[in-house]
């Protein structure tokens, strides 16, 4: 027995080895290893004169590149090297290089040349915003509390944490290369030398710039993860992920038409329901379009509320509900997906009343009343709790319940929250309420006070006061 198996095993390695051996032969001695990679890339026919310069040349200096070029769309529709790096000579970053003027960074309105509406939706959209305060010292932590201005006049904390995703303000040298404190820089909201915001490429990696990536969950977890806004972790726990991972054969990544329920109905991606074309809607790249709340702010508001109180006209959160409904209605029952909202709105309200309200209220008095500094953030204990309680614990349940991870619902959201609301900051208020009393605050600490005995006393919090309450729930069945 023994002795047949080891001889099995042993033909099938020589078999193996063999056929190797065989293959090698045959396919160098028909040169196919060099033919293959020939085919991919056919004669530069229809390139440009500038771009089958640059690409012969870089066919050497940069195979990766020029192969990754060679795999896209854009090889086969003639875009070229020249196509997307060439430049003006006013432009900011423009440099001199062989016979050619171009520059490095392909920005929103280079790519815009060609796919102009792609590029006029993300403009408008809050991704190209989201580098706008990074460089200013309203970044405190990373400019301030952890950093310091120790590269060029950047914190380094800023140059590779925060701006890797927000993006950050591209500085070119007088010599016009790109600061190393500043590039390379791909987040989403970098500020070009050309004046406009932004990076494709946050998105869509270089230089294959292929679809099936794109629509993938990781084009997004990139940025969106972490103890602050774990999208991806949601994700990846919900059942939409679970029959993602489980079924990703069966999503048609790479099929230019990509419409769920008519193309693929296995599950949504990130990109399905905040980007992608229904039977009813085109893709948008706006990626606020479809989102009624604004879940990251400490106190969450219809995502319209800030531009209606300042008088700008924007799209209503109902009709941005409404959009969103219709992408879930590709594979869901009307029923189902309005239960679902009821279900979201119940923990983002609850959030809200009960522990975001309550928590401002107390931080502003605390203030107010100069019991911690007005002007210093984060220089007093109570701050850095009440940072972690909305900005990681109370976004994490919020994310959770809109993208259904009950999880982060409950042990990673609002378990967290209310230890912490108890647990620290109460206890924390109450230090500072006796060290203002005893350093003759007496007003100062006698106004916290009240505000602290106001809340604890209402029906949500009157429990942490000894009254017994019934847990409605888990009352015993009549
Ligand atoms: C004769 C050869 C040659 C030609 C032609 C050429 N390049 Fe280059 N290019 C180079 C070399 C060499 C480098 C440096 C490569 C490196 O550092 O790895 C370079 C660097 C670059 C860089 C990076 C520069 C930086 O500062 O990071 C870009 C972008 C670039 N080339 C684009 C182009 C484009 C677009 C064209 C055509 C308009 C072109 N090149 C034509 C040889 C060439
Ligand atoms: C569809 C547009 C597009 C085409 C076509 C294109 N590039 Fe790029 N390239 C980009 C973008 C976008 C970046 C990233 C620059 C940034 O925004 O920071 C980049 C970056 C680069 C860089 C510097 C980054 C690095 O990783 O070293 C080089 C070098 C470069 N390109 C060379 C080329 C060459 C050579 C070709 C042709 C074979 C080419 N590119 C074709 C869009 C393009
Ligand atoms: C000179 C015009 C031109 C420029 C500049 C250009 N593109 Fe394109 N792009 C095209 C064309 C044409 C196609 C369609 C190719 C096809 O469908 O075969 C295309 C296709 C695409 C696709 C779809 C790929 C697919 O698999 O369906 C993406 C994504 C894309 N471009 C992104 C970009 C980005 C990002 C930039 C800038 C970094 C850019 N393009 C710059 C012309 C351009
Ligand atoms: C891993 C990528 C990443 C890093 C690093 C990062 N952020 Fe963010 N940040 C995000 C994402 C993603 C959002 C949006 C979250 C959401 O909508 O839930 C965000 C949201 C924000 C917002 C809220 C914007 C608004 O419209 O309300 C601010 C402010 C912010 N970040 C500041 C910072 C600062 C300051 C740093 C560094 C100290 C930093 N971020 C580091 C990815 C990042
Ligand atoms: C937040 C990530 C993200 C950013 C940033 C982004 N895109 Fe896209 N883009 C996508 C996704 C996802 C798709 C695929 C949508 C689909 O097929 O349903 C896509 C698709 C496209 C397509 C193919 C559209 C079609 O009709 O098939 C083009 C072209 C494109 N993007 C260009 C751009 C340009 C230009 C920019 C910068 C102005 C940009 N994208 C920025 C995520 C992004
Ligand atoms: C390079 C980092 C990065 C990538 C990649 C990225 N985002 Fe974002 N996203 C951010 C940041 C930062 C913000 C917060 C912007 C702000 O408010 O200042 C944000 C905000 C958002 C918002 C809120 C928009 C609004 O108008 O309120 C949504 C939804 C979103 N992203 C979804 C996505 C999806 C889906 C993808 C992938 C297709 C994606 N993002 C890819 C960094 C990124
Ligand atoms: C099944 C559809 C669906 C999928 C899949 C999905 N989302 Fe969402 N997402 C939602 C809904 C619904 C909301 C809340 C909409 C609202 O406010 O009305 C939301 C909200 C968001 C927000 C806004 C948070 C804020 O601070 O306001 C971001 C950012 C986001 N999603 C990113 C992502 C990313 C990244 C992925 C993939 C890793 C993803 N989403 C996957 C449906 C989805
Ligand atoms: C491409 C199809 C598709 C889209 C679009 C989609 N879903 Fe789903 N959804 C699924 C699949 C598949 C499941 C897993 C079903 C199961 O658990 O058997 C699921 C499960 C769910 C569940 C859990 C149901 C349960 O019985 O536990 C909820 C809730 C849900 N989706 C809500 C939504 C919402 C809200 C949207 C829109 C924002 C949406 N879905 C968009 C395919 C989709």
């Amino acid at each position: 027995m023994k002795q047949s198996l080891f001889s099995v095993r042993e033909f099938g390695k020589t078999f193996i080895a063999l056929l190797v051996v065989i293959s090698f032969a045959i396919l160098s001695s028909s040169g196919a290893f060099a033919a293959d990679r020939a085919k991919l890339l056919k004669p530069f026919k229809n390139l440009s004169k500038e771009s089958a310069n640059c690409a012969s040349c870089h066919k050497k200096e940069n195979p990766s590149v020029y192969q990754q070029w060679g795999n896209s769309k854009h090889y086969g529709a003639n875009v070229g090297c020249y196509e997307c790096h060439k430049a003006d000579v006013n432009d900011p970053d423009v440099i001199r290089h062989k016979d050619f003027l171009i520059s490095v960074i392909v920005s929103p309105k280079d790519c815009g040349e060609c796919h102009n509406e792609e590029a006029r939706q993300f403009a408008k959209s809050h991704h190209a915003k989201a580098g706008d305060i990074l460089g200013s010292l309203d970044n405190v932590l990373a400019e301030v509390v952890e950093g310091a201005p120790t590269l060029n006049g950047h914190s380094p904390v800023n140059v590779s944490g925060c701006s890797q995703c927000h993006g950050s303000k591209v500085e070119v040298l007088p010599n016009g290369d790109l600061n190393p404190a500043t590039w390379p820089n791909t987040g989403i909201g970098r500020i070009n030398p050309d004046g406009s915001k932004g990076a494709c490429n946050a998105c869509h990696q270089r230089h294959q710039f292929s679809i099936e990536q794109v629509r993938r969950p990781e084009a997004c977890g990139y940025c969106h993860l972490g103890p602050d806004h774990p999208q991806k972790e949601i994700y990846e726990e919900s059942k939409h992920g679970v029959s993602f991972y489980s079924n990703v054969d069966k999503m048609a990544l790479d099929s230019p038409k990509w419409v769920a329920g008519e193309d693929y109905e296995a599950a949504p991606t990130c990109a399905t329901c905040h980007m992608s074309a229904t039977t009813e809607m085109p893709i948008t790249h706006d990626l606020g379009d479809r989102i009624s709340w604004n879940l990251r702010a400490p106190i969450s508001q219809k995502i319209d509320a800030k531009a209606l109180a300042k008088g700008e006209k924007v799209k209503p959160w109902l009709l941005r509900r409404k959009d969103m409904k219709s992408v879930c209605r590709s594979c869901h029952s009307g029923t189902l997906t309005n239960n679902f909202y009821e279900q979201f709105d119940g923990v983002v309200n609850l959030y809200n009343d009960k522990f975001a309200k309550p928590g401002a209220k107390i931080m502003k008095a605390l203030k107010e009343n100069k019991l911690i500094s007005k002007d210093v953030s984060f220089d007093d204990e109570v701050e850095w709790t009440w940072f972690e309680l909305w900005h990681h614990q109370g976004r994490r349940a919020r994310h959770g319940a809109a993208m259904q991870a009950p999880d982060f619902v409950q042990w990673e959201g609002m378990y967290e929250v209310a230890k912490t609301f108890y647990v620290e900051l109460v206890p924390q208020v109450r230090e500072l309420i006796a060290e203002a009393t005893k350093e003759g605050n007496k007003a100062g600490a006698d106004a916290v006070q009240k505000v602290l005995d106001e809340i604890l006393a209402s029906k949500e919090h009157k429990w942490f006061n000894g009254h017994a309450v019934k847990a409605k729930h888990i009352a015993a069945p009549k």
